[in-house]
């Protein structure tokens, strides 16, 4: 999600490394050296909480008052499990669960869950946990195999495609979940009208794409697109903006107000006479949920 104030730079730069969505969490689990991105997530799963028990890690590291967090989390628990629900599958796969707030949260409309990551902190931390549901499973990104006999059907992925640097390892992360099964997928990321990569201390951080570039890499990798909704509550949503406008004088108890502050930008931007799409080429960014078939 959102970097927040851990970013130093911002560039556009060229490409130096090859790096497809397997090969790097295989390489994790042949306990050869880990990437950068496997480092900088097992660092970040081990930091300090500023904010919301668990999600400050995965959302926005630099949300003091918890406000933000808290209205990123309602915002894409909302959309995710509205589509997901529309998939007629009964087990589904979320790549790159992190604190597993997605996965606890859909697990109760599903027989079973399956969350996967990068990170061993994440997965051991999900595992433990005390608000972990019987029907939810978290295993390592790299264990391709115990992964393949869960038989997932359904492939949720939110704001981790954005930590994929090439255009191709995006399509070889779907044609992964094809081969471990997978008929459908929920896909929620971040987008900008052209192309932008952020860096963190100098590294590779995200890869913030195109909804034109998010179709290429799944139309590329064989997927059925059905449908491609722009998210625009964040950011442009009135609500979440006057709150940002005066954010340093927010009370820390504001957080509880995010969740209602949400469906009312949702209601105003959703609305019969609203075109969402005009929110993409507003200067705002704004976020995508895309949904298919691998079929
Ligand atoms: C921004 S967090 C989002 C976490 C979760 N999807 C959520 O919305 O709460 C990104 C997550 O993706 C994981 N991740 C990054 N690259 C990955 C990869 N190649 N395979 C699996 N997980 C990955 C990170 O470890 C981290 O937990």
């Amino acid at each position: 999600m959102g970097p927040g104030g851990i970013v130093c730079q911002v560039a556009h730069r060229a490409h130096a490394c090859k790096q497809s969505w397997p090969d790097e969490t295989m390489m994790a689990s042949q306990e050869e050296k880990p990437s950068a991105m496997k480092r900088f997530w097992e660092e970040r799963s081990t930091e300090k909480q500023q904010t919301l028990p668990g999600i400050s890690r995965v959302l926005d590291p630099g949300d003091k008052v918890g406000f933000k967090n808290r209205y990123l989390d309602v915002f894409s628990k909302y959309y995710v499990l509205k589509h997901l629900k529309r998939s007629n599958g009964s087990v589904v796969l979320e790549i790159g669960c992190g604190t597993g707030r997605l996965t606890e949260y859909i697990a109760d409309h599903f027989a079973k869950v399956i969350g996967c990551d990068l990170s061993d902190n994440f997965i051991a931390e999900c595992n433990a946990s005390a608000v972990k549901k019987p029907n939810t499973v978290y295993l390592r990104a790299a264990d391709h195999d115990a992964i393949r006999l869960h038989k997932p059907e359904v492939a949720l992925i939110c704001w981790v495609v954005q930590h994929l640097e090439q255009d191709e390892d995006v399509s070889a992360l779907f044609r992964t979940l094809r081969e471990y099964g997978v008929k459908r997928f929920v896909l929620l990321e971040h987008n900008r009208i052209v192309d932008h990569i952020e860096e963190v201390k100098g590294a590779f951080y995200t890869k913030v794409r195109s909804i034109s570039t998010y179709q290429n890499c799944l139309l590329r990798a064989g997927c059925t697109i059905d449908e491609v909704c722009p998210l625009g509550e964040v950011n442009a949503g009135s609500l979440y903006r006057l709150s940002m406008s005066i954010y340093g004088r927010l009370p820390k108890r504001a957080h509880v107000l995010a969740p209602l502050a949400f469906h009312i930008d949702r209601l105003l931007i959703d609305g019969p006479r609203r075109d969402r799409n005009t929110l993409i080429s507003s200067k705002y960014t704004t976020d995508m949920l895309i949904s298919g078939r691998l079929d």
